[in-house]
């Protein structure tokens, strides 16, 4: 049987499965349903690595629809620890085009009515001035350096979706300065946080969103059509970071003085 594992990958649009072979099914059932598939859990280089696919293994979930919280419950309850999320995006620069890898550091969210929470009573409030991890960022960084590299930085902003957004959305989301369009980064890097797991995303950029595009606008096709394109790149970068992920420590996330192996009857984080 492999490892526990302490890392772990969430695939993101296009990215279903992981591991070639030698893979353990590990079914959890949590407090909020079953996540969007099994974990499978397989090794890269030696380190053990849990995976789940955030829309499910056909793309069962829309962005609105997926598990968030089941999904990052089963992941903390097999042990894991740090977490490695790609994902689609589309650009609000013109500097960023297809097929651009981007580690962004900051997030606005635009969801509405997504369960962003594992909490309903005490008053818990994490910190989240800055919602991903410095050193899995740096890891990631690092990792694409032999691919190309990702562009260091960015403000990614969260859409409710599965529409795209209207041009005027879409200006105003570039006019503030925001790099990045996606539907899945929130509230995914939040669930995280209050589990106390490292997270930060890898952005793949799809397509330019509508405030750029002077066509007809964003097209799902297109979207599927760049992640395809790229996805062996993206799984080289995954590959890369996994393999060195195993010793690097912990973001510390803040619960002030709440534990959360004590709220939530978890296991206690490993250090
Ligand atoms: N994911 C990929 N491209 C996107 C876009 N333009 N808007 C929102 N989410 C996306």
């Amino acid at each position: 049987m492999t490892a526990s594992p302490r890392i772990a990958v969430i695939g993101g649009t296009g990215f279903y499965q992981f591991f070639d072979s030698d893979t353990e099914r590990i079914e959890v059932d949590t407090p909020f349903g079953a996540p969007s598939a099994p974990i499978t859990v397989g090794e890269v280089d030696g380190v053990s690595v849990a995976f789940v696919p955030r829309h499910g293994p056909h793309h069962e979930y829309l962005p609105h629809t997926v598990p968030y919280r089941a999904n990052l419950w089963a992941l903390r309850s097999v042990g894991v620890d740090k977490i490695f999320a790609p994902c689609a995006v589309g650009s609000l620069t013109p500097q960023l085009g297809p097929g651009a890898l981007v580690v962004p550091d900051q997030l606005v969210d635009r969801t509405s009515g997504r369960p962003q929470t594992f909490f309903d009573t005490g008053a818990v409030h994490v910190g989240f001035a800055d919602p991903y991890s410095p050193i899995l960022r740096d890891a990631l960084l690092e990792a694409a350096q032999p691919d190309g590299g990702a562009v260091d930085g960015g403000t990614m902003v969260v859409v409710e979706g599965p529409r795209f957004s209207t041009r005027a959305e879409s200006r105003w989301f570039a006019a503030q300065g925001w790099t990045l369009v996606n539907m899945t980064g929130h509230p995914e890097a939040v669930l995280a946080r209050e589990l106390e797991m490292g997270y930060a995303a890898l952005a793949l950029v799809t397509d330019l969103d509508a405030g750029l595009e002077t066509g007809s606008g964003v097209r799902a096709s297109d979207v599927y059509a760049v992640f395809e394109r790229s996805l062996e790149v993206m799984k080289s970068v995954v590959r890369r970071v996994v393999s060195h992920a195993a010793d690097l420590g912990v973001c510390e996330a803040s619960l002030g003085e709440h534990d959360v192996t004590d709220l939530l009857g978890l296991p206690a984080v490993l250090r």
